[in-house]
Protein backbone atom coordinates (compact mmCIF):
# COMPACT_ATOMS: atom_id res chain seq x y z
CA UNK A 1 0.00 0.00 0.00
CA UNK A 2 1.48 3.53 -1.06
CA UNK A 3 2.72 5.60 1.68
CA UNK A 4 1.04 8.69 3.80
CA UNK A 5 2.33 11.53 4.73
CA UNK A 6 0.80 14.17 6.96
CA UNK A 7 2.40 17.41 7.24
CA UNK A 8 1.45 19.45 10.06
CA UNK A 9 3.58 22.81 9.96
CA UNK A 10 2.98 25.64 8.03
CA UNK A 11 6.24 25.54 6.15
CA UNK A 12 6.18 22.01 5.10
CA UNK A 13 2.29 22.61 3.71
CA UNK A 14 2.84 26.15 2.57
CA UNK A 15 5.53 24.06 0.47
CA UNK A 16 3.48 21.27 -0.11
CA UNK A 17 0.54 23.23 -1.44
CA UNK A 18 3.48 25.22 -4.00
CA UNK A 19 4.46 21.70 -5.42
CA UNK A 20 4.06 20.79 -8.69
CA UNK A 21 4.94 17.18 -8.52
CA UNK A 22 2.11 16.89 -5.50
CA UNK A 23 -1.54 16.15 -7.22
CA UNK A 24 -4.73 17.40 -5.89
CA UNK A 25 -6.39 14.44 -4.64
CA UNK A 26 -9.18 15.44 -1.68
CA UNK A 27 -11.97 15.12 -3.98
CA UNK A 28 -11.30 11.34 -5.51
CA UNK A 29 -14.54 9.66 -4.12
CA UNK A 30 -16.08 13.10 -5.57
CA UNK A 31 -15.52 12.19 -8.98
CA UNK A 32 -19.29 12.35 -10.16
CA UNK A 33 -19.54 15.83 -9.68
CA UNK A 34 -15.80 17.08 -9.14
CA UNK A 35 -13.49 15.40 -12.45
CA UNK A 36 -11.56 17.37 -14.28
CA UNK A 37 -13.36 21.00 -12.43
CA UNK A 38 -10.40 23.73 -12.02
CA UNK A 39 -9.96 22.46 -8.41
CA UNK A 40 -9.06 18.66 -9.48
CA UNK A 41 -6.92 19.60 -12.83
CA UNK A 42 -3.21 19.45 -12.88
CA UNK A 43 -0.42 21.17 -14.97
CA UNK A 44 -1.51 22.72 -18.05
CA UNK A 45 -4.50 21.57 -18.17
CA UNK A 46 -5.20 23.63 -14.47
CA UNK A 47 -3.02 26.47 -15.75
CA UNK A 48 -5.00 26.61 -19.01
CA UNK A 49 -8.55 26.88 -16.94
CA UNK A 50 -7.04 29.03 -13.84
CA UNK A 51 -6.18 31.61 -16.29
CA UNK A 52 -9.62 32.13 -18.22
CA UNK A 53 -11.57 32.26 -15.09
CA UNK A 54 -8.93 34.80 -13.43
CA UNK A 55 -10.29 37.09 -15.83
CA UNK A 56 -13.48 36.95 -13.69
CA UNK A 57 -11.84 36.93 -10.67
CA UNK A 58 -10.54 40.54 -10.11
CA UNK A 59 -11.07 43.79 -7.96
CA UNK A 60 -13.54 45.12 -10.13
CA UNK A 61 -16.19 41.66 -10.06
CA UNK A 62 -15.68 41.88 -5.84
CA UNK A 63 -16.31 45.31 -6.17
CA UNK A 64 -19.60 44.85 -7.88
CA UNK A 65 -20.66 41.96 -5.94
CA UNK A 66 -20.00 43.58 -2.28
CA UNK A 67 -20.51 46.89 -3.12
CA UNK A 68 -23.57 47.19 -5.40
CA UNK A 69 -25.55 43.31 -5.66
CA UNK A 70 -25.05 41.39 -2.46
CA UNK A 71 -26.52 43.98 -0.10
CA UNK A 72 -29.30 43.97 -1.34
CA UNK A 73 -30.03 40.19 -1.71
CA UNK A 74 -28.78 40.00 1.67
CA UNK A 75 -31.48 42.32 3.36
CA UNK A 76 -34.29 40.69 0.98
CA UNK A 77 -33.23 37.33 1.87
CA UNK A 78 -32.94 37.93 5.53
CA UNK A 79 -36.12 40.22 5.48
CA UNK A 80 -38.97 37.47 6.19
CA UNK A 81 -37.03 35.77 9.00
CA UNK A 82 -36.90 39.45 10.59
CA UNK A 83 -40.62 39.79 10.37
CA UNK A 84 -40.87 36.01 11.49
CA UNK A 85 -38.65 37.10 14.44
CA UNK A 86 -36.82 33.64 14.18
CA UNK A 87 -34.48 31.47 11.62
CA UNK A 88 -32.42 28.86 11.37
CA UNK A 89 -28.87 29.67 10.69
CA UNK A 90 -28.02 26.59 8.65
CA UNK A 91 -30.35 26.58 5.65
CA UNK A 92 -30.40 30.46 6.26
CA UNK A 93 -26.45 30.78 5.20
CA UNK A 94 -27.41 28.14 2.25
CA UNK A 95 -29.92 30.28 1.13
CA UNK A 96 -27.70 33.56 1.17
CA UNK A 97 -25.07 32.07 -0.25
CA UNK A 98 -26.46 30.83 -3.18
CA UNK A 99 -27.91 33.86 -4.72
CA UNK A 100 -24.22 34.85 -4.49
CA UNK A 101 -22.87 31.31 -6.03
CA UNK A 102 -25.51 31.13 -8.94
CA UNK A 103 -24.65 35.22 -9.99
CA UNK A 104 -20.89 33.80 -9.96
CA UNK A 105 -21.91 30.70 -11.63
CA UNK A 106 -23.35 32.41 -14.29
CA UNK A 107 -26.89 30.23 -13.25
CA UNK A 108 -29.58 32.22 -14.17
CA UNK A 109 -33.35 32.12 -12.18
CA UNK A 110 -35.60 34.15 -14.75
CA UNK A 111 -38.61 33.54 -12.83
CA UNK A 112 -37.09 34.58 -10.08
CA UNK A 113 -39.78 32.90 -7.93
CA UNK A 114 -39.78 31.65 -4.08
CA UNK A 115 -39.89 27.81 -5.96
CA UNK A 116 -37.34 28.45 -8.59
CA UNK A 117 -34.73 28.88 -6.39
CA UNK A 118 -35.99 26.56 -3.92
CA UNK A 119 -35.09 23.46 -6.95
CA UNK A 120 -32.15 25.46 -7.20
CA UNK A 121 -31.14 25.40 -3.81
CA UNK A 122 -32.26 21.31 -3.63
CA UNK A 123 -30.04 20.43 -6.35
CA UNK A 124 -27.19 22.68 -5.00
CA UNK A 125 -27.85 20.42 -1.61
CA UNK A 126 -27.13 17.03 -4.18
CA UNK A 127 -24.19 18.85 -5.65
CA UNK A 128 -22.58 19.26 -1.94
CA UNK A 129 -23.50 15.74 -1.17
CA UNK A 130 -21.58 14.45 -4.42
CA UNK A 131 -18.42 16.64 -3.69
CA UNK A 132 -18.08 15.25 -0.23
CA UNK A 133 -19.28 11.23 -0.37
CA UNK A 134 -15.39 10.66 0.91
CA UNK A 135 -17.64 11.83 4.39
CA UNK A 136 -20.02 10.52 4.30
CA UNK A 137 -22.24 8.08 6.18
CA UNK A 138 -25.04 6.65 4.01
CA UNK A 139 -25.13 4.26 1.07
CA UNK A 140 -23.01 5.91 -1.15
CA UNK A 141 -23.86 4.06 -4.80
CA UNK A 142 -27.20 4.93 -4.07
CA UNK A 143 -26.08 8.77 -3.17
CA UNK A 144 -24.29 8.65 -6.72
CA UNK A 145 -27.11 7.60 -9.10
CA UNK A 146 -29.18 10.14 -7.38
CA UNK A 147 -26.53 12.89 -7.76
CA UNK A 148 -25.93 11.80 -11.34
CA UNK A 149 -29.37 12.44 -12.08
CA UNK A 150 -29.89 15.32 -10.47
CA UNK A 151 -26.80 17.01 -12.52
CA UNK A 152 -28.69 16.12 -16.19
CA UNK A 153 -31.84 17.59 -14.60
CA UNK A 154 -30.09 20.14 -13.34
CA UNK A 155 -28.89 20.88 -16.66
CA UNK A 156 -32.33 21.36 -18.03
CA UNK A 157 -33.70 22.90 -16.12
CA UNK A 158 -31.19 25.97 -15.49
CA UNK A 159 -28.05 25.20 -17.31
CA UNK A 160 -29.20 24.73 -20.62
CA UNK A 161 -31.28 28.07 -20.71
CA UNK A 162 -28.16 29.76 -19.14
CA UNK A 163 -26.20 28.75 -21.58
CA UNK A 164 -28.85 29.81 -24.57
CA UNK A 165 -29.18 33.00 -22.99
CA UNK A 166 -26.00 33.64 -23.09
CA UNK A 167 -25.18 32.82 -26.35
CA UNK A 168 -27.80 35.14 -27.86
CA UNK A 169 -26.59 38.27 -26.06
CA UNK A 170 -24.42 40.17 -27.99
CA UNK A 171 -21.08 39.22 -26.40
CA UNK A 172 -20.40 43.18 -24.72
CA UNK A 173 -23.81 42.52 -23.16
CA UNK A 174 -23.15 38.89 -21.28
CA UNK A 175 -23.28 38.82 -17.50
CA UNK A 176 -19.47 38.97 -16.16
CA UNK A 177 -19.69 34.83 -14.79
CA UNK A 178 -18.22 31.81 -14.96
CA UNK A 179 -20.65 30.45 -17.86
CA UNK A 180 -20.06 33.47 -19.83
CA UNK A 181 -15.94 32.92 -19.21
CA UNK A 182 -16.08 29.46 -20.31
CA UNK A 183 -18.50 30.07 -23.39
CA UNK A 184 -16.26 32.27 -24.66
CA UNK A 185 -13.08 30.13 -24.48
CA UNK A 186 -15.06 26.35 -25.06
CA UNK A 187 -12.76 26.02 -28.16
CA UNK A 188 -9.45 27.34 -27.28
CA UNK A 189 -10.26 25.11 -23.73
CA UNK A 190 -11.68 22.01 -25.45
CA UNK A 191 -13.93 21.64 -22.70
CA UNK A 192 -16.95 19.20 -22.93
CA UNK A 193 -20.33 19.75 -22.58
CA UNK A 194 -20.37 17.35 -19.79
CA UNK A 195 -17.19 18.58 -18.23
CA UNK A 196 -18.54 22.80 -18.63
CA UNK A 197 -21.47 21.68 -16.49
CA UNK A 198 -19.19 19.90 -13.34
CA UNK A 199 -17.59 22.94 -13.44
CA UNK A 200 -20.69 24.99 -13.18
CA UNK A 201 -22.07 23.12 -10.69
CA UNK A 202 -18.82 22.74 -8.91
CA UNK A 203 -18.80 26.63 -8.88
CA UNK A 204 -21.82 26.73 -7.30
CA UNK A 205 -21.33 24.42 -4.41
CA UNK A 206 -17.28 25.81 -4.06
CA UNK A 207 -18.98 29.06 -3.44
CA UNK A 208 -21.85 28.49 -1.75
CA UNK A 209 -21.31 25.94 0.59
CA UNK A 210 -17.44 26.99 2.62
CA UNK A 211 -19.38 30.58 2.78
CA UNK A 212 -22.33 29.43 4.18
CA UNK A 213 -20.27 26.77 6.59
CA UNK A 214 -18.17 30.35 7.38
CA UNK A 215 -21.82 31.82 8.05
CA UNK A 216 -22.92 29.80 10.96
CA UNK A 217 -19.48 29.41 12.33
CA UNK A 218 -18.76 33.01 12.70
CA UNK A 219 -22.21 33.95 14.02
CA UNK A 220 -21.81 31.13 16.65
CA UNK A 221 -18.11 32.06 17.72
CA UNK A 222 -18.88 35.55 17.81
CA UNK A 223 -22.01 35.14 19.79
CA UNK A 224 -19.79 33.23 22.52
CA UNK A 225 -17.06 36.23 22.15
CA UNK A 226 -20.08 38.65 23.27
CA UNK A 227 -21.36 36.45 25.68
CA UNK A 228 -17.51 36.88 27.92
CA UNK A 229 -16.97 40.37 26.31
CA UNK A 230 -20.54 42.43 26.12
CA UNK A 231 -18.63 45.92 25.66
CA UNK A 232 -17.72 43.98 21.73
CA UNK A 233 -21.57 43.93 20.82
CA UNK A 234 -22.26 46.65 19.30
CA UNK A 235 -19.13 46.28 17.17
CA UNK A 236 -20.91 43.09 15.83
CA UNK A 237 -23.36 45.34 14.32
CA UNK A 238 -21.32 48.34 13.65
CA UNK A 239 -17.71 48.00 12.70
CA UNK A 240 -17.25 45.99 9.63
CA UNK A 241 -13.66 45.65 10.30
CA UNK A 242 -14.33 43.68 13.81
CA UNK A 243 -16.51 41.59 12.20
CA UNK A 244 -13.73 40.54 9.51
CA UNK A 245 -11.41 39.87 11.93
CA UNK A 246 -14.21 37.44 13.82
CA UNK A 247 -14.45 35.96 10.06
CA UNK A 248 -10.92 35.51 9.59
CA UNK A 249 -10.82 33.92 13.19
CA UNK A 250 -13.33 31.75 12.38
CA UNK A 251 -12.03 30.27 8.80
CA UNK A 252 -8.83 29.82 11.18
CA UNK A 253 -9.75 28.12 13.33
CA UNK A 254 -12.68 25.68 10.89
CA UNK A 255 -11.28 25.34 7.60
CA UNK A 256 -13.83 24.51 4.92
CA UNK A 257 -11.91 21.16 4.71
CA UNK A 258 -9.90 20.28 7.67
CA UNK A 259 -7.25 18.58 5.74
CA UNK A 260 -5.63 19.09 2.09
CA UNK A 261 -4.95 15.91 -0.11
CA UNK A 262 -2.48 15.65 -2.66
CA UNK A 263 -0.76 12.37 -4.19
CA UNK A 264 2.70 12.28 -5.27
CA UNK A 265 3.50 11.93 -8.66
CA UNK A 266 7.32 11.75 -8.36
CA UNK A 267 9.69 11.99 -5.25
CA UNK A 268 9.28 15.47 -3.37
CA UNK A 269 12.15 16.84 -0.70
CA UNK A 270 10.78 19.61 1.10
CA UNK A 271 12.51 22.71 2.02
CA UNK A 272 12.58 20.78 6.16
CA UNK A 273 14.00 17.76 4.41
CA UNK A 274 10.93 15.78 4.41
CA UNK A 275 10.70 13.05 2.47
CA UNK A 276 7.57 11.94 0.06
CA UNK A 277 8.24 9.01 -2.31
CA UNK A 278 6.12 8.77 -5.60
CA UNK A 279 3.05 7.24 -5.27
CA UNK A 280 2.33 8.74 -1.67
CA UNK A 281 -0.59 10.05 -0.17
CA UNK A 282 -0.13 13.80 1.42
CA UNK A 283 -2.39 15.07 4.09
CA UNK A 284 -2.25 18.17 4.96
CA UNK A 285 -3.55 19.24 8.42
CA UNK A 286 -4.70 22.33 8.26
CA UNK A 287 -6.21 21.94 11.91
CA UNK A 288 -3.11 21.69 13.04
CA UNK A 289 -1.01 24.26 10.85
CA UNK A 290 -3.70 26.88 11.73
CA UNK A 291 -3.71 26.10 15.57
CA UNK A 292 0.45 26.48 15.96
CA UNK A 293 1.24 27.82 18.84
CA UNK A 294 4.29 29.32 17.54
CA UNK A 295 2.69 31.73 14.82
CA UNK A 296 -1.05 32.01 16.31
CA UNK A 297 0.02 32.15 20.00
CA UNK A 298 -0.36 29.90 23.44
CA UNK A 299 -4.22 30.55 22.98
CA UNK A 300 -4.14 29.50 19.11
CA UNK A 301 -6.84 26.64 19.81
CA UNK A 302 -9.03 29.91 20.79
CA UNK A 303 -10.94 32.63 19.44
CA UNK A 304 -9.76 36.14 19.29
CA UNK A 305 -10.71 38.71 17.35
CA UNK A 306 -7.56 41.11 18.04
CA UNK A 307 -5.05 38.25 17.98
CA UNK A 308 -2.01 39.17 15.94
CA UNK A 309 -0.08 37.16 13.45
CA UNK A 310 3.50 37.24 12.40
CA UNK A 311 4.51 38.87 8.87
CA UNK A 312 4.16 35.97 6.27
CA UNK A 313 1.30 34.46 7.72
CA UNK A 314 -2.55 35.55 6.88
CA UNK A 315 -4.99 35.93 9.72
CA UNK A 316 -6.69 32.64 8.62
CA UNK A 317 -3.92 30.82 8.14
CA UNK A 318 -4.20 28.39 4.93
CA UNK A 319 -7.55 27.77 5.05
CA UNK A 320 -7.80 28.92 1.40
CA UNK A 321 -5.10 27.17 0.53
CA UNK A 322 -1.60 28.41 -1.34
CA UNK A 323 -0.03 27.41 -4.40
CA UNK A 324 -1.65 26.90 -7.99
CA UNK A 325 -4.88 25.78 -6.45
CA UNK A 326 -5.09 28.76 -3.95
CA UNK A 327 -9.06 29.39 -3.54
CA UNK A 328 -9.95 31.73 -6.73
CA UNK A 329 -12.99 33.28 -4.64
CA UNK A 330 -10.66 33.73 -1.43
CA UNK A 331 -11.04 38.00 -1.53
CA UNK A 332 -14.71 37.36 -2.78
CA UNK A 333 -15.83 35.49 0.68
CA UNK A 334 -13.19 37.21 3.08
CA UNK A 335 -11.87 40.17 2.08
CA UNK A 336 -8.61 42.10 1.53
CA UNK A 337 -6.40 40.99 4.62
CA UNK A 338 -6.46 44.72 6.40
CA UNK A 339 -3.21 46.31 6.49
CA UNK A 340 -2.18 48.87 8.90
CA UNK A 341 -4.23 51.95 7.61
CA UNK A 342 -7.41 50.88 6.11
CA UNK A 343 -9.98 53.19 4.27
CA UNK A 344 -13.41 51.69 4.88
CA UNK A 345 -14.48 53.27 1.45
CA UNK A 346 -12.30 51.67 -0.29
CA UNK A 347 -11.68 48.38 1.99
CA UNK A 348 -12.69 45.04 0.68
CA UNK A 349 -14.39 43.42 3.35
CA UNK A 350 -15.64 40.05 1.79
CA UNK A 351 -19.57 38.73 1.44
CA UNK A 352 -19.47 36.56 4.31
CA UNK A 353 -18.23 39.92 6.66
CA UNK A 354 -21.02 41.51 4.78
CA UNK A 355 -23.79 39.04 5.61
CA UNK A 356 -22.67 37.89 9.76
CA UNK A 357 -22.59 42.00 10.24
CA UNK A 358 -26.31 41.89 8.81
CA UNK A 359 -27.27 39.26 10.97
CA UNK A 360 -26.03 41.16 13.98
CA UNK A 361 -27.70 44.16 12.66
CA UNK A 362 -31.18 42.38 12.69
CA UNK A 363 -30.43 41.66 16.30
CA UNK A 364 -29.33 38.24 16.05
CA UNK A 365 -29.37 36.03 19.34
CA UNK A 366 -29.31 32.26 20.90
CA UNK A 367 -32.53 31.22 21.01
CA UNK A 368 -32.59 29.94 24.73
CA UNK A 369 -35.78 26.74 24.03
CA UNK A 370 -34.16 25.35 21.05
CA UNK A 371 -29.79 24.26 20.97
CA UNK A 372 -27.90 24.39 17.91
CA UNK A 373 -27.45 20.57 16.70
CA UNK A 374 -24.69 18.66 14.71
CA UNK A 375 -25.44 17.09 11.77
CA UNK A 376 -25.39 13.45 12.21
CA UNK A 377 -25.50 13.22 7.97
CA UNK A 378 -21.57 13.42 7.93
CA UNK A 379 -18.55 12.81 9.99
CA UNK A 380 -17.36 16.38 9.31
CA UNK A 381 -17.95 18.72 12.39
CA UNK A 382 -21.00 20.64 10.52
CA UNK A 383 -23.81 22.26 12.17
CA UNK A 384 -26.90 20.69 11.48
CA UNK A 385 -29.41 23.07 12.88
CA UNK A 386 -28.63 26.33 14.58
CA UNK A 387 -31.87 28.39 15.67
CA UNK A 388 -31.50 31.83 16.54
CA UNK A 389 -34.00 34.67 17.13
CA UNK A 390 -34.03 38.23 15.41
CA UNK A 391 -35.52 41.56 15.47
CA UNK A 392 -36.70 43.08 18.79
CA UNK A 393 -34.95 42.17 22.07
CA UNK A 394 -37.78 40.09 23.78
C1 LIG B 1 -14.92 30.92 3.42
C2 LIG B 1 -15.00 30.63 2.15
C3 LIG B 1 -14.06 29.74 1.38
C4 LIG B 1 -13.08 28.87 1.82
C5 LIG B 1 -12.67 28.56 3.25
C6 LIG B 1 -12.48 28.28 0.63
C7 LIG B 1 -11.43 27.37 0.65
C8 LIG B 1 -10.79 26.87 -0.47
C9 LIG B 1 -9.64 25.99 -0.45
C10 LIG B 1 -8.96 25.44 0.81
C11 LIG B 1 -9.30 25.73 -1.73
C12 LIG B 1 -8.13 24.86 -2.22
C13 LIG B 1 -8.46 23.41 -2.17
C14 LIG B 1 -7.23 22.57 -2.40
O1 LIG B 1 -6.27 23.01 -3.03
O2 LIG B 1 -7.22 21.42 -1.99
C15 LIG B 1 -10.24 26.44 -2.58
C16 LIG B 1 -10.22 26.42 -3.94
C17 LIG B 1 -11.20 27.00 -4.71
N1 LIG B 1 -12.23 27.81 -4.30
FE1 LIG B 1 -12.60 28.39 -2.40
N2 LIG B 1 -13.11 28.78 -0.48
C18 LIG B 1 -14.06 29.68 -0.07
C19 LIG B 1 -14.91 30.44 -0.89
C20 LIG B 1 -14.95 30.34 -2.25
C21 LIG B 1 -15.81 31.13 -3.10
C22 LIG B 1 -16.77 32.23 -2.64
C23 LIG B 1 -15.59 30.70 -4.38
C24 LIG B 1 -16.18 31.13 -5.71
C25 LIG B 1 -16.63 32.25 -6.00
C26 LIG B 1 -14.58 29.66 -4.33
C27 LIG B 1 -14.09 28.97 -5.42
C28 LIG B 1 -12.98 28.15 -5.39
C29 LIG B 1 -12.40 27.55 -6.57
C30 LIG B 1 -12.93 27.65 -7.98
C31 LIG B 1 -11.28 26.82 -6.15
C32 LIG B 1 -10.32 26.01 -7.02
C33 LIG B 1 -9.15 26.87 -7.40
C34 LIG B 1 -8.12 26.11 -8.20
O3 LIG B 1 -8.05 24.89 -8.11
O4 LIG B 1 -7.38 26.76 -8.96
N3 LIG B 1 -14.21 29.47 -3.03
N4 LIG B 1 -11.13 27.14 -1.78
Amino acid sequence: MAATVVLSTFADAKDAYRSRDLRQSLYDEGEIVMADTLVNLHGDEHRARRRVENRLFRRETFELYERELFPAVTAATVAPYVVAGRVDLVPLGHELMLNLAALTAGVDRPDGTAAETARLYAYMMRFIEGATLAHSTQDRDAQRAVIAQALLDWDAEFLAPSIERRRALDPDDRPRDVLACLLEHEAELGITHAALRREVAFFLLAAAHTSATAFVRAIDHMLGWIGDHPEDADRAATDALFVQRCVHETVRLNPSSPTGRRRALAPVRLRSGTEIPEGATVVIDLLAVNRDPELFGPDAAGFDPGRAVPPGVAPFGLSFAAGMHVCIGQDLAAGVVPGSAVDPATHLFGLVTGAVQHLFAAGVRRDPEHAPERDANTARPYWGRYPVLLGGST
